[in-house]
């Protein structure tokens, strides 16, 4: 494979791009009739919009190119067979096999990984209708009310995104809750609030070795143990485990009954359709939770069979690298106009940027161009109030996603009426802009004295051009989320391709694991090292100063 910038493809891109440049968005759409016959893809209950970006039907078309000199086409097939493609862990990267509704087999290594994945999916369905049924109860014959779920990173925001979003299908009578972070300050506002007696945690973890699992999970079962005066034994109705490490949960405590499988070859970011989503099933039922699973096989089939030119996730990637690589865009927004959808931009930022911030190639190089924009983004309109005058007025241009539902789970239409205005002229707004003549004119309309609206001019034009992205949707539904999210995943395996990065490891979060350890020892025994740098001595001083056990 040629190097990103060395293809034919992207020199051609470079060049294009020269040209486009003095091209406005808007005018685009006068000089390509065809534009929104090629930018824009209903698919399911999907609408996709691209036509607000800088994207002409010949830079898709280079794109394309540059996609099949970087053999996208060959790479994809490789996923879904099951090739080692993540090739600094040497394993698969096989999410699809967990919501595989196909007859075919997926294998590794020669075994087909799919009975597996039944039978822990059945088993999921069995533990979840047990418990809303009354069947499994805590140990005192107490029916589940609470289910705790203690995880981080992958084993945690995928489920709390989804039961965030997911909270109007939910079963009557449970309640879910969320302890990732080691600020002790999570577990207590959830323990403050949950009756020992009929709560379930869930501990979930792949490698079950994760510091701030442990330690919650910990502190978990002590708190539990502590408020029921139950035996060990009792744990047993209380407490189950999501991991890949078996040895490790039965070292906890818990027994293998209570443990639920998944496999090296799902990333953490990728897990939430393992039995990491057993929390989801428990809030809103095992039949929603497949419905969630199936929104993600549909666009599976989608991404591995349709044609590039009309592949949506591969054309979300695609015009990623392109702002990326050659329009010097590093930043990209996530902008839901739902607030189902309020935690999108927390569960991307780890998908995308765990994903493919990196900078060393398939060859073990450094790249010599830029790899994952920062992605951050809030809630719409509450965000118009708070950024928007950047993405507006602001020197940086951010490509945004903006996503919206077309009818709302709520009661109140009228609200979900100003809701969309807002969402369609936000990015109606950034592309056309308000130039001289057009703010003259209406300053002049103002009766504002003469001198007021010459200063006031100036910070009242809007350059416009800036680009978006609409993603408009029918309705949020289990459905409907597994397929947007699943989009997002595969877009971010086309951005590693083309990247030539395996979007499938993080080497990069274990440097800092690595020192806090090395911290946590000094902070235990209250002795700096020698080796720590003067400011490091000096937060530890502090620290110590201010801190009493
Ligand atoms: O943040 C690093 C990371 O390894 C993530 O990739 C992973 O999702 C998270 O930690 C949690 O890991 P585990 O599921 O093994 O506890």
């Amino acid at each position: 494979m040629a190097k990103l910038a060395e293809t034919l493809a992207f020199k051609q891109l470079r060049e294009h791009k020269r040209s486009l440049e003095s091209v406005r968005i808007f005018d685009l759409f006068l000089l390509e009739p065809k534009r929104l016959e090629n930018l824009t893809f209903e698919f399911d209950d999907f609408l996709f919009d691209f036509s607000k970006n800088h994207l002409s039907y010949q830079t898709l078309n280079l794109l394309i190119d540059l996609a099949k000199e970087q053999n996208l086409p060959e790479k994809i097939e490789q996923m879904f067979n099951g090739e080692k493609i993540n090739f600094t862990e040497h394993r698969a990267a096989l999410h699809i096999a967990l919501r595989n509704f196909g007859a075919q087999p997926i294998k590794v290594d020669g075994w087909d990984v799919m009975p597996k994945v039944n039978s822990v999916l059945l088993k999921m369905r069995n533990f979840t209708e047990m418990v809303h049924n009354g069947f499994w109860r805590g140990f005192r014959g107490d029916r589940i009310t609470d289910v705790v779920h203690i995880g981080i990173g992958g084993s945690d925001l995928g489920p709390r995104l989804v039961c965030d979003a997911l909270e109007y299908y939910r079963k009557p009578n449970i309640t879910v809750h969320f302890v990732s972070n080691v600020d002790g300050n999570d577990i207590q506002k959830v323990l403050r609030v949950v009756n020992p007696f009929r709560t379930l945690f869930i501990i979930a973890s792949k490698s079950f070795t994760t510091q701030e699992t442990l330690i919650n999970a910990n502190t978990a079962k002590e708190w539990f143990l502590l408020n029921t005066n139950a035996m060990e034994k009792d744990l047993a109705k209380h407490f189950v485990a999501i991991s890949t490490n078996e040895e490790a949960c039965q070292k906890f405590g818990i027994p293998t009954e209570n443990m639920f499988h998944f496999w090296n070859w799902v990333g953490g970011r990728f897990s939430l359709w393992s039995a990491i989503g057993l929390v989801i099933a428990l809030y809103i039922g095992f039949e929603n939770f497949q419905n969630l699973l199936e929104g993600a096989y549909v666009v599976d089939k989608h991404f591995r069979y349709e044609p590039l030119e009309r592949n949506i996730p591969v054309i979300m990637g695609l015009l990623n690298v392109w702002y990326t690589n050659f329009w010097n865009y590093h930043t990209q927004a996530i902008v839901p106009y739902d607030l189902q959808l309020r935690l999108l931009p927390d569960y991307l930022q780890q998908l995308i940027m765990e994903s493919n911030g990196k900078r060393v190639n398939s060859q073990g190089e450094e790249v010599d161009y830029h790899t994952s924009p920062v992605i951050w983004g809030k809630v719409g309109t509450d965000c118009q109030h708070s950024f928007f005058q950047l993405l507006h007025q602001g020197t940086q241009v951010v490509p945004i996603d903006f996503l919206a539902p077309a009818e709302p789970v709520h009661s109140f239409p009228n609200h979900h009426e100003v809701l969309i205005s807002n969402f369609i002229a936000q990015s109606e707004a950034l592309m056309l802009g308000k130039n001289k003549e057009e703010v003259a004119k209406e300053l002049s309309q103002s009766g504002l004295e003469v001198l007021e609206r010459t200063e006031l001019l100036p910070h009242k034009i809007f350059h416009g051009n800036r680009p978006s992205t609409s993603i408009f949707y029918k309705k949020l539904n289990p459905k409907t989320l597994g397929s947007l999210l699943a989009f997002y995943e595969h877009r971010v395996f086309v951005e590693g391709v083309l990247w030539d990065i395996n979007s499938f490891d993080q080497w990069g979060v274990e440097l800092g694991k690595q020192i806090a350890k090395k911290v946590l020892k000094q902070i235990e025994n209250r002795r700096i090292d020698k080796d720590v740098s003067p400011s490091t001595k000096l937060l530890l001083e502090f620290f110590f100063k201010n801190f009493k056990r």
